[in-house]
């Protein structure tokens, strides 16, 4: 093989890494990419900043003005690199049933085969940064340790705000610990000579996952989660797989799940607290709801956010389900985020932050749609995303369907350490985690689904999470607002079959009565539902409290809510509606339950279970079975 020794590329692996196979795996992968240069990141404050300043002189970053948003940086990426890339995303495993209908596969052979001429030489011109993180507390027996090695400093910088990342991964690591090996490349070698540009991609992508072996390769995108690999490729794809080969069978060990949920805790005013983890597809609230403020009329309330995207659930020692956030950071969306929408968020976003694609103020700081409710007006001038003048006069005269010409990208975001939120959960990063009292699985539809709905039982639930709808979003690279099923918001997440996954879930539901401790609650909620002027009827945001006030209210068994075919929602009287003005009719619109429109709704659950068939749990088909009863009843 050639070295990279060889080539005359030294690894210069530090002393303190120790692990033969890590040292081993990099000169491997060096061989292959070819990189310029080999940089070990440490994880340090000097690293970051030193990294950042090199984002700034090559054009990356943007340095925000000091004064209104102390060390910040905006980047601006490539208009063809925005959102995660579902379609070029793969799990490949031997036999393709295990990948499922509703995964795109490959055998892990012949991509890669596919794979290798496109990583040969792929980081020439470049330096490889190898990035030590750790999905969860660093040690913690519920942690799990990767390694990305990547192209882009833009990578390691978000990394060490998303993960824990740095030198004390090695420690964890030793001689012979285990890890996850993720290679990133953006895709854009560099000929001698050749001037980079601000955001190197592929017009290729490939976001691919080996599930057998536990590896990670991304080719040709520098943006979110198809290059921050902790997050969406290990914490989810690849855990959703370790947690199910943790279980065993009916009667061993459950194992776990890895899902796509916000964590949150909620104390009433009698000090009593609760915890909810909540699954909304992308850019469907999951950052709103886990840092709530609760709106007038719920004096001495408070909710805390221990995780807002992702959980890695577990039965504790007493059998109850608990959750950690394996994250350290958020990646969330800028577009809607103000004030009155988001205040703790807005609060998270006031020094030490990473924004990506956002629009830039004359001033130097950063803007995007939404804030115009904080001022009262629009700006008269940005630099918009793509680098070009915006005004309104401007954005009036291109902008679509009768809108304004966005100034930030749908699908902006920032990076910002969970550290930096005002809210932050005590327990955020204990080991430990916190006791699950209920999950929340919440699509966005303009129709049909009410705003809150308890399953009346277990598999109940899991059938209602299993056949959630909801409208496609920025947040995915496609068409928008087109409804899809998206089951448990884990459409493009779950890593292995689908129909395996709801049983998964079903038998981690039947150990759990077994142990004969509190079982979750389930919930499914919309806060999207429109009026015939198409305006949301909902209030949401903070005002969703009201709606976990009456979950609340129902898991100490306090209301007794209106049955319907579907399960269990609240009456007009049952919330809380202190401090807000929202008529009775008004609640009708957002809770009325159309049987037509479910006898149309039932035909798409149907069609779900068609394509699931194969190993599809009998209970399910049963529980559509009944429902349909009900809606002919
Ligand atoms: P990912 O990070 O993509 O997984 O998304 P997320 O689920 O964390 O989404 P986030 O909370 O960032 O919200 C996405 C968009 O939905 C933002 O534009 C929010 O302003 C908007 N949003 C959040 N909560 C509500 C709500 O209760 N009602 C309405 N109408 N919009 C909401
Ligand atoms: C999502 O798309 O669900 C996200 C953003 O949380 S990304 O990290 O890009 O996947
Ligand atoms: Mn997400």
């Amino acid at each position: 093989m050639n070295s990279p020794v060889m080539q005359g590329l030294n690894l210069n692996a530090p002393s303190y890494v120790k692990n033969a196979h890590l040292i081993a795996w990099v000169a491997d992968m060096a061989a292959l990419t070819k990189p310029d240069h080999i940089y070990w990141c440490d994880g340090s404050d000097e690293e970051y900043n030193r990294l950042c300043q090199q984002l700034v002189d090559s054009g990356t970053f943007k340095k925000l003005n000091a004064a209104k948003r102390p060390n910040s940086f905006l980047a601006c990426s490539d208009p063809s690199d925005v959102a995660r890339v579902e379609d070029r995303t793969f799990i490949c495993c031997e036999n393709k049933e295990n990948a499922g209908p509703t995964n795109n596969w490959m055998a892990p052979n012949e991509m890669r085969a596919t794979l290798q001429p496109l990583f040969d030489g792929c980081m020439k011109g470049r330096t490889m940064y190898v990035v030590p993180f750790s999905m969860g507390p660093i040690g913690s027996p519920i942690a799990h340790i990767g390694i990305e090695l990547s192209d882009s400093a833009y990578v390691a910088v978000n990394m060490k705000i998303m993960t824990r990342m740095g030198k004390a991964v090695y420690d964890v690591l030793g001689v012979n610990g285990e890890f996850v090996p993720c290679v990133h490349t953006v895709g854009a070698p560099l000929q001698a000579g050749q001037a980079d540009v601000k955001w190197p991609c592929n017009k290729t992508k490939y976001i691919v996952h080996y599930p057998e072996t536990r590896e990670i390769w991304s080719y040709g995108s520098g943006y979110g989660g198809n290059a921050l690999l902790g997050k969406k490729c290990f914490a989810l794809r690849i855990a959703s797989n370790m947690g199910r080969a943790a279980s065993e069978g009916s009667t061993g060990n459950p194992g776990w799940l890895a899902e796509h949920m916000l964590i949150l805790g909620v104390t009433n005013p009698q000090g009593k607290k609760y915890h909810v983890a909540a699954a909304f597809p992308s850019a469907c609230g999951k950052t709103n709801f886990s840092m709530m403020v609760p709106p007038a009329g719920f004096d001495g309330w408070s909710v805390t956010t221990i995780g807002d995207d992702i959980a890695w659930i577990k039965p504790g020692a007493d059998g109850r389900l608990r959750a950690i956030n394996p994250e350290a950071g958020y990646f969330g969306v800028a577009p809607g985020t103000n004030l009155k929408t988001n205040p703790n968020c807005m609060a998270s976003l006031n020094k030490d932050v990473i924004f990506t694609n956002v629009a830039l103020t004359d001033d130097g700081d950063v803007w995007w749609e939404g804030l115009e409710q904080d001022t009262g007006s629009l700006p008269d001038h940005l630099i918009d995303w793509q680098g070009k003048d915006w005004t309104p006069a401007i954005a009036r005269a291109t902008g679509e369907n009768g809108k304004l010409k966005p100034a930030a990208h749908p699908n902006s975001r920032f990076t910002v350490a969970a550290t930096n939120n005002p809210a932050l959960d005590p327990a955020w990063d204990d080991p430990a985690g916190v006791p699950i009292d209920a999950f929340i699985f919440g699509g966005r539809r303009s129709t049909t689904v009410p705003l809150v709905t308890q399953g009346r039982n277990w598999v109940e639930g899991v059938y209602m999470a299993a056949t959630m709808g909801s409208e496609t979003t920025a947040a995915i690279a496609g068409q928008q607002g087109v409804v899809r099923r998206d089951p448990f918001a884990m459409i493009a997440f779950a890593g292995y079959n689908m129909s395996d996954y709801f049983s998964h879930w079903l038998q981690m539901g039947e150990k759990l009565s077994a142990a004969d401790v509190a079982v979750p609650k389930i919930f499914t909620t919309n806060w999207f539902r429109k009026g015939a002027d198409g305006k949301f009827v909902w209030p949401g945001y903070g005002e969703n409290m009201r709606v976990l006030k009456w979950m609340i209210d129902r898991i100490e068994d306090t209301v007794p809510g209106v049955d319907h075919p579907f399960g269990v929602s609240p009456s007009y009287d049952e919330l809380n509606w202190d401090g807000l003005d929202f008529t009775a009719e008004q609640f009708h619109t957002v809770t009325s339950f159309d049987n037509a429109a479910w006898t149309a709704e039932l035909e798409l659950h149907t069609a779900l279970f068609t394509q699931l068939q194969h190993n599809l749990p009998k209970e399910l088909e049963a529980t559509r079975a009944q429902l349909e009863k009900r809606l002919a009843a």
